[in-house]
Parts: structure tokens; C-alpha cells; sequence
């Protein structure tokens, strides 16, 4: 929908109004248009009417009519029944009555998340799988570019989808009911783990997995229903006292922190690249975001015109440091935790990740690019055997460990993580330089990279005759063998 239209915005904000005054609420409902929507759809698909009138939204009176009217001039709007309807209703339709939910989710990553075309992930999706996959795939996630066919209505390879940073028809990103889901749109639901766990999860991201495991989740499971979930507002430490959920530490209210649909305001490292860095966040004008990268950059101040690579100058309206980032999700922590306690907690996380860069990460991306450089590997990804070693070391395997111990689920940081890092970095990747880069270039490599680092040394010294005692011993002692 094009919600320009000026008639639009005056219906919607006619229907707000006359929520607010319920007195003027009953007039709506007898609106002819919508009457026949329920009337028709009732029989049509009961379960949409029922969703529907069970939510938050039926109480409020807003009607199909409000999130479905289109005007004629708008590329997805077609005639229906005597309306003009559209299917799709966009972040920026929801946003003519919660503008505050969508300038938050307009910047943020989730956003974003349709923005995937130039990454190594898209190109193992798109070729070395195959488009269909993306789109029942990745796009389901992500988000697709919804395309309208000649009646003007989505076509079937691009929807139906509700993927994060989905691309609507107004030219605006994201999906509200990749959480809210229809016709509920209830916070109830979003607020439970689950609402996350559709995309969270799996290899490379499991942060639900982490989430269950960890005693956040098991004390969740156990007090479900003394969380106050339809509580507002639902304050960590007031509302509620047990297992936060995703949204408790991620969105929703603590403290003095309000609740925000910016999922990353809160986050201090990004656990995704090969190598994990430290991110501050700049706000401009028109409700943008961007990261800016390291622990210590530059950073401009509120005011400033500022840009990044080839963007336009624009007016900072916000900066918030990693420090800054960290501070408020602490803030969340610290109503059910002490302060010491969160920062041990935090401490233990840090030393993971640094772990991860530097014993693994720096030394394996080094030789790859020194592979590269030196013509022993081809530039193509995903050709030569190491590159799928070396891709999964760090976006599976380094990337659940990094997860595990920022939200506790040692589990993953250990098993899942730490142990097939090393793992595949001991016994498939050095096995698999020694093949492309011969005895010579082996030595060579990992000399310059690898023997460098303390962590590393047992591998060419082996161990001391002591730790090598001290595990007989501790075998005999245990089991007799
Ligand atoms: C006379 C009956 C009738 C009326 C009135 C009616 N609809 Fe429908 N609508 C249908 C039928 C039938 C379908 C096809 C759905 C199906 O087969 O399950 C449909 C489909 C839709 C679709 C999906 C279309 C698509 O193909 O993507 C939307 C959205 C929709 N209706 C919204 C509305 C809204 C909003 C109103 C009120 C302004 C409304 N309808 C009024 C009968 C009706
Ligand atoms: C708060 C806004 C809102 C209201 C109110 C609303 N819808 Fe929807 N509706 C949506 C959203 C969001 C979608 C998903 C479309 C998309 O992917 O953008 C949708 C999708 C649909 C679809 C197609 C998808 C499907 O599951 O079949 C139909 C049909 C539909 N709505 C009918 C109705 C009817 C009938 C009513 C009133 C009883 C109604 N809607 C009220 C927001 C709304
Ligand atoms: C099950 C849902 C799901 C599927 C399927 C999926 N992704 Fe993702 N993807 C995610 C989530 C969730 C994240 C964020 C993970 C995190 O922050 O830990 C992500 C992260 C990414 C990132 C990193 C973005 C960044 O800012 O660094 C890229 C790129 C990406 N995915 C591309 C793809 C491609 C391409 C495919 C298909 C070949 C795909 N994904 C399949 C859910 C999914
Ligand atoms: C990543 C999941 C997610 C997405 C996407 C999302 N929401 Fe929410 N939303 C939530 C959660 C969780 C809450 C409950 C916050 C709390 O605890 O009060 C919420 C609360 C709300 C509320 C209630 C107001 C409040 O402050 O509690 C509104 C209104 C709302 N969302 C609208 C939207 C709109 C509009 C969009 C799209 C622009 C959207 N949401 C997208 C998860 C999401
Ligand atoms: C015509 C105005 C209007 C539109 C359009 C609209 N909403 Fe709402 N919404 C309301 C009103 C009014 C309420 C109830 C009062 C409140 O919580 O603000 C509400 C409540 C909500 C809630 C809180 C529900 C709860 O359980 O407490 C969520 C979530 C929400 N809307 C999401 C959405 C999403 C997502 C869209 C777009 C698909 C949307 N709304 C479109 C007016 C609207
Ligand atoms: C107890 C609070 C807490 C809970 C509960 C929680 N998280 Fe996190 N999450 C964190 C912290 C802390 C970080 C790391 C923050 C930082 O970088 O400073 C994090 C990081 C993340 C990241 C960023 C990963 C990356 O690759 O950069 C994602 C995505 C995420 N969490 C999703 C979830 C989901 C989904 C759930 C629920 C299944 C969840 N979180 C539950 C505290 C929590
Ligand atoms: C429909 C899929 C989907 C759902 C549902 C979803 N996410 Fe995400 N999320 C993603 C994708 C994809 C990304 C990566 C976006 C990117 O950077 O390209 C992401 C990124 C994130 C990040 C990292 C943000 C940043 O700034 O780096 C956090 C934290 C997060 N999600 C938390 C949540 C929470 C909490 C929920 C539930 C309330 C949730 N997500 C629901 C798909 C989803
Ligand atoms: C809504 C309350 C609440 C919030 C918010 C919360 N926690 Fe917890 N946390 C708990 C409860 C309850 C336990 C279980 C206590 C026990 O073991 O007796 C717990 C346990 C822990 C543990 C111990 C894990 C274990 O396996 O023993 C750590 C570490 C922890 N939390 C860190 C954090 C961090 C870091 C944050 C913020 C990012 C946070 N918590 C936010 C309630 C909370």
C-alpha cells in the first residue's frame, strides 16, 4: 500500500481517534465495508475473523478495512468485493498508529535482514545450492522483495513470506508479523521465546538452543505462568522475576531502559563475522542507523553531518559507544542480578570471544588469504575442500561458541563450540594446508602464524611429561584402568 495517500491517512486517523474516544467507536463498526469483510470471511476463513476478534485490535475497533485499504493508485491495490484492498500491510501501515515501534525497527538490523545479495552466504544459497531453496529458504528468514503479478497481487514465489527485512511494495522493509503474528498481533506471544525460534536456531545461530539450555530458559519453562505475559507494562525484576525470555534482555522494558524495536541497541560485540569486532552505533535523521566498527573509533557527535563510505552526508541525531550498548543491557541484568555478577557473567563471555579471534580465527583467515594471494587456492569460494573447513570453523562452529557464553548455555560453548573448532582446525584444516601448500609451505604457514601463539605450542612440543602424569593418574584413580 502507498501510504502517502492522503485519504488514507485520514481514514486511519479518524479510526486512532475514535479508538481513543470510544464513543465514536460503534459508528466504525457499522462501517458498511468491514461489516461485509467479517461478514464474508467468515465463512470465507472463519480462523482469520476469530484471530481477529480475539485480538487487541477488535477491542480497539480497528477493522480489516484500516490495515487492508489501499488507494487506487497504489502499485499493490486491487478491487475486492467493492473496496479496494491491498494484501500486504507493511511495517509503515502499522507505523500510522505505532510510529514509535516502526522508527525503532526502520534502522535496526532486522530491518536490514533482506540485504543479503552480496554475501558468501547468498552465494552458496544461490548457486552452489539453487534458487528454490532460497526463496522456501533463506528468503523465509530474511525476507523477500515482494513482486506483484498483472492483478496486482504478490506473486507466488515471493509470497506468502514474513522473513525480517522483507521489501514491501511501498519501498519499505521488514515484516511486524515475523513476531506479531495475524490477526492477533498480540505482545503475549512475542514476548515467548518461541517467537524468535523460527529463524534463531540451527548450525550457525542457535540461539534458542542456547536459550533452552541455559538457566534462563529452564527457569522460564518452570514458571511460565507466573511471568505476567499480557502484563503492561513488563518490567524484568517488577512484572516478573524468573527465566527472562529473547525479548526480556533484547526489547522489552528494565530499569530505566524502555522497551525498543531496535533488536541490536543493546548488543556490544557482533558475533557473526570470522572475526568478532566491537560496535557503536550512530543515529541520523529519517530514523537510520549504522554500526561503526572497533573498540575505540571515531565517532562524530550529535549535530554533526557525518557519512559512511559512499553514503550522503546526514544529520547524527544519536551515538551510542559499545560501551553505551552494554550499559543497557547490563541495565536489564542488574534488576534480577548484582552488579558483580553481571560483570563476571560478562567477563566470562569476553574471554570467550577473544579466545575464538585470536588462538583461531586471525591464524586460519591469514593462511586462507596468504592461500589465496600465493595461488595455491582459487579465488572461487566453495571450490576448494579447505574453504568449506575453514567456513565452517568460523560461521558454524566459531559462531556457536561465541553464542553459548553470551547466553550461557555452556553446552554450546563447549561441545557444540570450542571443541569442534578445535577440532577441525587440529585435524581437518592443518591437514588440508599441508595437502594444497606441500611439507615446505606447511612449515612456513604455520611458523608464521600459528606457532606464535602460546595456545598453540603443545601441537609442536606436545605436552609436558607432567599434565601427561596427571591424566594417567586421574584415570587409574577414577575407574582402575
Ligand atoms: C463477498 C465476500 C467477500 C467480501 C465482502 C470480502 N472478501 Fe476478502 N476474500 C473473499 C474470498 C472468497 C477470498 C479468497 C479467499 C479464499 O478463497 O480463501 C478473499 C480474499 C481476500 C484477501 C486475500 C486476497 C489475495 O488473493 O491475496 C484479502 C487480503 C481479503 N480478502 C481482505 C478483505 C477485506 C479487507 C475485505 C473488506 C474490505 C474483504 N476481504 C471483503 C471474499 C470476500
Ligand atoms: C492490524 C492490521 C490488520 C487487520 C486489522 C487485519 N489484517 Fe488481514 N492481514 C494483516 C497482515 C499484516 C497480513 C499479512 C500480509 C503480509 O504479509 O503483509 C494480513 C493478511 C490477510 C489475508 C491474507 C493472508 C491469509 O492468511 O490468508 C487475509 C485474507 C486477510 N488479512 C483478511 C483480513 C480480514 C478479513 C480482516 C478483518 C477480520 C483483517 N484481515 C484484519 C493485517 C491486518
Ligand atoms: C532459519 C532462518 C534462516 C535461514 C534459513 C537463513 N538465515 Fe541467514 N541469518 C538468520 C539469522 C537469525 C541471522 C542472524 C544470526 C545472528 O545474529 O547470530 C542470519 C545471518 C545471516 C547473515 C549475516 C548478516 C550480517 O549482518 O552479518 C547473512 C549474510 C545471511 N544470514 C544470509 C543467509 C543466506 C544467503 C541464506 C540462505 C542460503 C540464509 N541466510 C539462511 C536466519 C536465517
Ligand atoms: C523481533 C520481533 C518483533 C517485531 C519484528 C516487531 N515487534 Fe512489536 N513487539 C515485540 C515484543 C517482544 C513486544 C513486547 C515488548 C514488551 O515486553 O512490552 C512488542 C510490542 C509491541 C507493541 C506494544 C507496545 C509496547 O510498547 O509494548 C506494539 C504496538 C508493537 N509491538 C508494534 C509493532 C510494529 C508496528 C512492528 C513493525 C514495525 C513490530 N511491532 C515488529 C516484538 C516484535
Ligand atoms: C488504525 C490504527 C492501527 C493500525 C493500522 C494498526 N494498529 Fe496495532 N493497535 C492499534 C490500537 C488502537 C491498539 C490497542 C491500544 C494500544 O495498545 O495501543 C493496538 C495494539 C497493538 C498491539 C498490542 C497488542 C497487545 O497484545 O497488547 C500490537 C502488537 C499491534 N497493535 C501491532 C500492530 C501491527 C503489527 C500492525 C500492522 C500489521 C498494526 N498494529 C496496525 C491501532 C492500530
Ligand atoms: C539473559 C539475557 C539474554 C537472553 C534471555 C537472550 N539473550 Fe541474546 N544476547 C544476550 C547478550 C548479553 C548478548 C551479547 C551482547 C553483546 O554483544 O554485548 C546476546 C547476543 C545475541 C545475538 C547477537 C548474536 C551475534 O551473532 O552477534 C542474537 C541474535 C541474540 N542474542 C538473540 C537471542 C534470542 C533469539 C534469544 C532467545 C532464544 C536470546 N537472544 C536470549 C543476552 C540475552
Ligand atoms: C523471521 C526471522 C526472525 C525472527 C522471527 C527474529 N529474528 Fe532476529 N534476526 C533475524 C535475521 C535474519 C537477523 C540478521 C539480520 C542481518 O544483520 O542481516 C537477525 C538479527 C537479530 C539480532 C542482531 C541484531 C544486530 O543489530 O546485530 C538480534 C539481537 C535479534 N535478531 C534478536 C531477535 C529477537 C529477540 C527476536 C524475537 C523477539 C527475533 N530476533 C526474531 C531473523 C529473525
Ligand atoms: C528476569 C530476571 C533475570 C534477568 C533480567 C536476567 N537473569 Fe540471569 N538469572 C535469572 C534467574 C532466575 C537465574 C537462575 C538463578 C539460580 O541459578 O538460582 C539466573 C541465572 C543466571 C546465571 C547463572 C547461570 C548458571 O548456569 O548458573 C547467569 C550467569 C546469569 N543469570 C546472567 C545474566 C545476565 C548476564 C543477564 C543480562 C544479560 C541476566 N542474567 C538477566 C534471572 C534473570
Amino acid at each position: 500500500m502507498q501510504t502517502s495517500a492522503l485519504l488514507k491517512r485520514w481514514r486511519r486517523w479518524v479510526a486512532g481517534w475514535a479508538v481513543s474516544a470510544v464513543l465514536a467507536a460503534p459508528a466504525l463498526a457499522q462501517q458498511p465495508d468491514t461489516e461485509a469483510c467479517v461478514n464474508c470471511h467468515e465463512r470465507v476463513n472463519p480462523g482469520i475473523v476469530a484471530q481477529w476478534r480475539s485480538s487487541e485490535h477488535a477491542k480497539a475497533k480497528v477493522l480489516c478495512s484500516q490495515c487492508h485499504a489501499a488507494e487506487k493508485t497504489d502499485p499493490d491495490a486491487y478491487e475486492h468485493h467493492g473496496s479496494t484492498i491491498a494484501t500486504i500491510v507493511s511495517p509503515k501501515d502499522c507505523g500510522e498508529c505505532h510510529a514509535k515501534e516502526f522508527a525503532e525497527q526502520k534502522g535496526s538490523h532486522h530491518a536490514k535482514a533482506g540485504q543479503i545479495l552480496g554475501s558468501l552466504d547468498n552465494l552458496l544459497g544461490e548457486v552452489v545450492g539453487g534458487p528454490p531453496a532460497v526463496d522456501a529458504g533463506c528468503r523465509q528468514c530474511h525476507g523477500s522483495v515482494v513482486r506483484l503479478g498483472l492483478d496486482h497481487k504478490p506473486t507466488k514465489d515471493t509470497w506468502p513470506n514474513t522473513g525480517m527485512g522483507r521489501i514491501n511494495p511501498d519501498g519499505s522493509w521488514g515484516s511486524c508479523s515475523a513476531c506479531h503474528a495475524r490477526h492477533e498481533f498480540s505482545v503475549r506471544q512475542a514476548r515467548q521465546p518461541e517467537a524468535c525460534g523460527k529463524c534463531h536456531l540451527g548450525p550457525d545461530h542457535p540461539q534458542i538452543e542456547v536459550w533452552n539450555e541455559s538457566k534462563h530458559g529452564v527457569m522460564y519453562h518452570a514458571n511460565r505462568e507466573s511471568m505476567n505475559l499480557d502484563a503492561n507494562p513488563w518490567r524484568a525484576g517488577q512484572e516478573y522475576f524468573s527465566g527472562p525470555t529473547c525479548s526480556s534482555c533484547h526489547m522489552s522494558a528494565g530499569g530505566r531502559q524502555p522497551v525498543t524495536h531496535d533488536v541490536g541497541e543493546r548488543l556490544s560485540w557482533t558475533l557473526r563475522p570470522a572475526i568478532s569486532v566491537k560496535l557503536n552505533l550512530v543515529a541520523f535523521e529519517g530514523d537510520a542507523k549504522e554500526d561503526i566498527l572497533g573498540d575505540a573509533p571515531t565517532l562524530p557527535k550529535v549535530g554533526d553531518l557525518f557519512h559512511l563510505g559512499a553514503a550522503p552526508d546526514r544529520k547524527v541525531t544519536a551515538v551510542l559507544t559499545w560501551q553505551d550498548r552494554r550499559a543497557r543491557m547490563q541495565e536489564v541484568c542488574s534488576q534480577c542480578h548484582d552488579k558483580s555478577f553481571v560483570e563476571g557473567a560478562y567477563s566470562q563471555f569476553d574471554e570467550v570471544v577473544v579466545l575464538f579471534n585470536d588462538k583461531f580465527a586471525k591464524p586460519a583467515k591469514a593462511i586462507i588469504d596468504e592461500l589465496r594471494a600465493t595461488k595455491r587456492i582459487t579465488p572461487v569460494d566453495f571450490d576448494d575442500p579447505i574453504e568449506w573447513t575453514w567456513y565452517e570453523l568460523w560461521h558454524h562452529q566459531g559462531r556457536r561458541a561465541r553464542h553459548g557464553a553470551a547466553m550461557q548455555g555452556p553446552d554450546y560453548t563447549w561441545w557444540h563450540g570450542m571443541y569442534e573448532v578445535a577440532k577441525t582446525f587440529y585435524q581437518e584444516f592443518l591437514p588440508q594446508v599441508k595437502e594444497v601448500a606441500g611439507e615446505d609451505g606447511y612449515k612456513a604457514l604455520l611458523d608464521k602464524y600459528v606457532y606464535t601463539i602460546p595456545g598453540h605450542q603443545w601441537h609442536r612440543d606436545g605436552m609436558s611429561k607432567d599434565a601427561l602424569q596427571r591424566i594417567q593418574d586421574f584415570y587409574r584413580q577414577r575407574y582402575g584402568q
